[in-house]
């Protein structure tokens, strides 16, 4: 081994004896710029590498930092991780920024298995899930009494997963939101069994500015959605709190 090479042997191990072992996973909220945690923002502010989950993102995010960024998508697992562990190797201070919130379909557990591999520590800052954000949009619960008191999250088959279980979920007649489900909106609905009048609402970008709401029941929605053209990044919500009309009201504000 060269000195130089000594020396930059020397250098990792310090960072990694020293406390920049961890790489923050930050939740980045579900489109609006201001949806971001405080703590979720200093890291971005403070980063060197922001490694970031695609267009879900909203680039406002990023356009000020000074971090260096890269968009995660189509990259492979190992790439990920090894271009934020070779920054943290190099005394940078890393952020993995994902959609919404990191713990929704944001397949952590398996970046965080392999970062563990490199004795890299993962500290997980939540975020608003494009869930809360389609609710808030929509002005509605997604718990209600008298309509649902339960909330299923769920998706559909797919590319990464072989079969749902969309029929028995809704057997429940419970709230459901379905992520990742926006082009195959029909098959959703042919496969849940509630009844044909039951709500349904379809939010687009909730809280982007080009944020699109519809507004249909199991009847109906398939075909609104098609009409609209929409097939990606939208939220399904099923269930009375889409348009609730008969609830019982809580005993939060009953008088004492
Ligand atoms: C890979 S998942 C990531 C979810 C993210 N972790 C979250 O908590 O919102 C991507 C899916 O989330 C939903 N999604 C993400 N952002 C959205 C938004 N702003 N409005 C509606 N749905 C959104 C869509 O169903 C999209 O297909």
């Amino acid at each position: 081994m060269n000195n130089s090479n000594e020396n930059n042997a020397n250098i990792v191990k310090n960072v990694r004896n020293g406390s920049n072992n961890k790489i923050y996973f930050v939740g980045a909220g579900p489109g609006d710029p201001e949806l971001i945690t405080v703590k979720g923002q200093r890291l971005i502010e403070s980063a060197d590498l922001v490694v970031y989950a695609g267009s879900l993102v909203n680039p406002v995010l990023l356009q000020d930092i000074k971090a260096k960024k890269i968009n995660s998508f189509g990259m492979r697992l190992e790439d990920i991780t090894g271009v934020m562990v070779d920054a943290l190797n190099q005394g940078k201070k890393v952020v993995r920024l994902h959609s919404g919130d990191p713990s929704l379909y944001g397949a952590i557990i398996e970046q965080i298995n392999e970062l563990d591999k490199h004795a890299v520590e993962v500290k997980i800052v939540p975020g608003v899930s494009s869930l809360f954000g389609s609710a808030a949009a929509l002005g509605t619960q997604l718990t209600l009494k008298g309509v649902s008191e339960t909330l299923i999250i769920t998706r559909p088959a797919g590319e990464t997963l072989a079969e749902d279980d969309l029929a028995a979920l809704s057997r429940h007649g419970a709230t459901m939101a379905v992520f990742l489900g926006t082009d195959k909106i029909e098959h959703i609905i042919q496969r849940v069994e509630y009844p044909p009048d039951t709500p349904v609402a379809v939010v687009y970008h909730a809280t982007w500015e080009d944020q699109k709401i519809i507004i249909g029941t199991v009847n109906d929605i398939a075909d609104k959605v098609k009409e609209a053209g929409l097939t990606q990044s939208a939220m399904i919500l099923i269930g009375g709190v889409v348009d609730p009309v008969e609830y019982r009201r809580s005993h939060l504000y009953a008088p004492q």
